[in-house]
C-alpha cells in the first residue's frame, strides 16, 4: 500500500512570513503518538512559581519527563515539521531541528514580546518555534489564553520591553490538537499569550526549532 502524506492541507505559510506565526489541526498520526507521550509526563510546582500575576496556572503547571519520553517527543515533532505535506516552502530550503522543549499548563499575561529581543531569551528563542496544545478539545472565546501575534513598527532604539502592536492582533485558540508555528527571526513579529480567565486546561509542548539551509 501507498503512504498517504501526512497531511493533505500544508500549513499557511504566506501567514508565517508575513506574520510571525500560523496554526493547523495536527494530523492524527502525530497527534496519537505525541497523546502516548503525553500520558508518561509529571507535573510539578517549580520552586520560582511567581506569587502575584494575572492569568491562571494550576497548582503543578511544569511537566518533565525522562529521556526517552523526551526523545520520542523529539522525534515526533521533528517528524511532523519537516513533512513537505505540511511545509512545502520551508522544505524546499531547509531542515528544521528540534532544540529544547519545555511542558507548561495554564497562562499568565507575558506582555507582547520578542523571543530574541528585551531578555525573553529562553526556551522558545529558536529561529522558529513551535507550540502543541492539549488539554480542552474546543476553546471558548471568552476563556482567554488564547496565543496572540501582531507586526510592531521598528525604530532605532533597542526596545527593551515596551512592545506595541501597530497592525490588527490575529488569535490562536489553544484547543487540544491545534499546533502552532512561529518565526523569530523577523524583528517586526511580536505575540503574546493572553492570560487564561478560567481554570481550564491550557497545557502546551514549546519546542525551539532551528533552522538548517540545505
Ligand atoms: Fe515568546
Amino acid at each position: 500500500m501507498l503512504d498517504r502524506p501526512r497531511y493533505m492541507m500544508p500549513l499557511d505559510e504566506n501567514e508565517l512570513f508575513s506574520w510571525g506565526a500560523t496554526s493547523w489541526r495536527m494530523d492524527i498520526g502525530s497527534y496519537r503518538e505525541i497523546k502516548s507521550v503525553l500520558a508518561d509526563v509529571v507535573w510539578r510546582r517549580p520552586d520560582d512559581m511567581p506569587e502575584d500575576f494575572e492569568g491562571h496556572i494550576p497548582d503543578t503547571p511544569l511537566g518533565t519527563l525522562g529521556e526517552s519520553g523526551m526523545s520520542r517527543l523529539a522525534r515526533s515533532l521533528s517528524t511532523m515539521i519537516n513533512d513537505p505535506s505540511l511545509v512545502p516552502g520551508i522544505a524546499q530550503t531547509g531542515v528544521l531541528s528540534v532544540g529544547g522543549i519545555e511542558i507548561q499548563n495554564g497562562s499568565y499575561d507575558a506582555a507582547w514580546h520578542h523571543d530574541g529581543l528585551a531578555g525573553k531569551r529562553k526556551g522558545h528563542a529558536g529561529d522558529f518555534f513551535l507550540i502543541a496544545y492539549f488539554g480542552e478539545t474546543t476553546w471558548q472565546d471568552e476563556w482567554g489564553g488564547q496565543y496572540e501575534y501582531a507586526r510592531r513598527n521598528l525604530s532605532q532604539n533597542w526596545p527593551v520591553e515596551q512592545f506595541t502592536p501597530s497592525s490588527e492582533v490575529r488569535r490562536i485558540a489553544p484547543a487540544e490538537r491545534t499546533v502552532m508555528i512561529g518565526w523569530n527571526q523577523n524583528p517586526r513579529l511580536i505575540h503574546r499569550a493572553a492570560p487564561l480567565l478560567v481554570p481550564k486546561d491550557r497545557i502546551t509542548i514549546i519546542a525551539s526549532l532551528n533552522f538548517h539551509s540545505r
